[in-house]
């Protein structure tokens, strides 16, 4: 995946990451990103001496990782990488494989710190300037079971604790360094400070990755690929594809065509929104399709959650080729896709892993439609692509929006999914919502949401018997919906909120608060 020379990486100052197989690699990419540095995740075996020269990083940086180094088959980091006269962050594994590589001695066998920890620093370096004084004690987030026993030579230690003597290591001489613990945590409080002195104090850069230039140089690149071709978008209303389509717009105008297939499974008012922001308000060509007699009709019946999923994503092709084939083909497809879905990935045991969903991704490429594709938002994480958003005006409740899944409310409908009970949900889904507007939580979480219950409860209201629905109630908080904590709402709120949905919706006499994480839960019931 080296870039090729027009892309933004070639035109701003670039870190490489080699990734070691560690749960927070994007964590390190996203604190560098946050400084305005650009920066790529490679596995670390894919980093070739002339694809390294290629890219042209400033510095690199090795992640964690599960393996140890003391084991025979444990990966390490290529030798050019030292050749390459770089300077070198080693985080984690990346600090034991850095610290073996170059004479020092790792062993195993040490007590497993994991969590939180705190350590003393003894002496300063680049890394710790204008952040850790020597003598103060510092919180850090460690994870490890190795450790080094010996630095290597033209080393020294900076920051120590009992369970890590050499928790921060520098050889200043040739801009080498290595942490034992994970700066890239928030858990580190003071961790992004540690990897902007890397960045910009020890790499050089200036912080030069911003939106502004982003757009601009986007502009250009979609108008080189595209010429005087028609390209198509789906829109889904979420805020990656809403992102690419005014992009696109704004480069291109009227050759883009967005595609907007209603499944009839969207929460309430956001169809409305949808047509309202981009045909009104960015003047977009916006085909509205209202499908949902297609999709209901075709989810009768169908109870078993997969069955659902590959129904609408099915559907979903189906009708936006036909949409398509109306407007007399296209020759690209615009698509949403960010920089996560995009990371060449590394297997800690090379084994295949467990699907747990099929997520399918409503505006994915359909099989065997031949037209190129325009991913302008290939290089962004999704903050990136929400600050991209405000640049370019989009209304905060779109760029703002939680995600919400491509096969809609369908997956928060335990059992068979009818229009009526669609209905009921969506009335329950946004009084959820507006109450945690109103409290001033919406951005604390990362996802709320209603289900749907496919049982009826006894309950009594007035003097009257009730034996209506129940619902759940889910939020939770995480950074990418790998794992994910329940939000902690005050009972006061819960009950406010239960209060208002029994006397409110009809149809529903029960309302639950799923206090589920994830693992062992998923964030959808389905
Ligand atoms: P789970 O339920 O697997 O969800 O913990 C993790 C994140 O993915 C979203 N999700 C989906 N998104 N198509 C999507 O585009 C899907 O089929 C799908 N299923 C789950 C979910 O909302 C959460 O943000």
């Amino acid at each position: 995946m080296t870039q090729p020379p027009d892309t933004p990486a070639a035109r701003h100052e670039r870190i490489l990451i080699l990734d070691f197989g560690s749960q927070v690699t994007q964590l390190i990419a996203r604190r560098l990103r946050e400084s305005g540095v650009y920066c790529e995740i490679w596995p670390f075996n894919a980093a070739s001496e002339a694809r390294i020269r290629a890219f042209a990083p400033q510095g690199i940086i090795f992640s964690g990782g599960p393996a140890s180094v003391t084991e025979g088959e444990s990966p390490r980091a290529p030798d050019h990488a030292f050749a390459s006269g770089l300077p070198i962050l080693g985080i984690c594994y990346g600090q034991q494989t850095l610290a073996h590589q170059l004479g020092g001695v790792v062993e195993g066998g040490h007590a497993r710190e994991f969590g939180r920890a705190f350590i003393d620093v003894t002496g300063d370096c680049a890394i710790t300037q204008g952040v850790w004084a020597k003598g103060a004690r510092e919180q850090v987030w460690m994870s490890h079971g190795d450790r080094i026993t010996e630095l290597p030579p033209g080393f020294r230690v900076v920051a120590s604790s009992e369970g890590a003597p050499f928790a921060l290591i520098a050889d200043d001489a040739r801009h080498y360094y290595g942490t034992m613990f994970h700066p890239e945590v928030v858990h580190t409080p003071h961790g992004a400070q540690l990897l902007r002195n890397f960045t910009h104090l020890v790499c050089g850069c200036t912080g030069d990755w911003t939106m502004g230039a982003f757009r601009a140089e986007m502009i250009a690149r979609i108008r080189a690929q595209v010429g005087s071709g028609r390209v198509v978008c789906g829109l889904s209303g979420g805020v990656d594809s809403s992102v690419a389509a005014v992009l696109i717009h704004e480069a291109i105008g009227d050759q883009l065509t967005c595609i907007y297939v209603d499944h009839g499974l969207m929460r309430a008012g956001e169809s409305e929104q949808v047509v309202s922001t981009f045909r009104d308000r960015f003047n977009i060509k916006l085909i509205h399709r209202d499908a949902s007699e297609l999709f209901l009709g075709q989810l009768s019946g169908v109870t078993d959650p997969e069955v659902k999923r590959k129904t609408i994503g099915r559907l979903f092709i189906e009708v936006f080729e036909e949409e398509q084939n109306k407007l007399g083909g296209a020759d690209f497809l615009a698509q949403g896709t960010l920089y996560p879905d995009v990371i060449e990935s590394v297997s800690a045991t090379g084994g295949p892993s467990v699907t747990i969903k099929s997520h399918h991704n409503v505006g994915g490429l359909p099989e065997g439609m031949r037209m190129q594709l325009v991913e302008p938002l290939r290089d962004l994480f999704k903050d990136e692509v929400r600050a991209l958003g405000r640049e370019l005006g989009i209304p905060e409740a779109i760029v703002g929006r939680h995600p919400f899944p491509g096969p809609g409310l369908a997956i928060r409908i335990p059992g068979e999914v009818t229009r009526e009970k669609a209905d009921l949900l969506r009335q329950v889904d946004s009084i959820f919502l507006e109450e945690i507007r109103n409290a001033g939580l919406y951005d604390a979480i990362w996802q709320a949401f209603a289900v749907l219950l496919p049982v009826r409860t006894v309950g009594v209201m007035g003097d009257g018997r009730t034996y209506d629905q129940a619902c759940a109630l889910r939020a939770v908080t995480s950074t990418d919906g790998m794992t994910a904590d329940v939000y902690p709402f005050d009972m006061s709120f819960l009950s406010r909120v239960s209060n208002r949905i029994v006397n409110e919706v009809r149809g529903i006499n029960r309302v639950t608060y799923d206090i589920t994480s994830k693992p062992p839960g998923t964030i959808e019931w389905e």
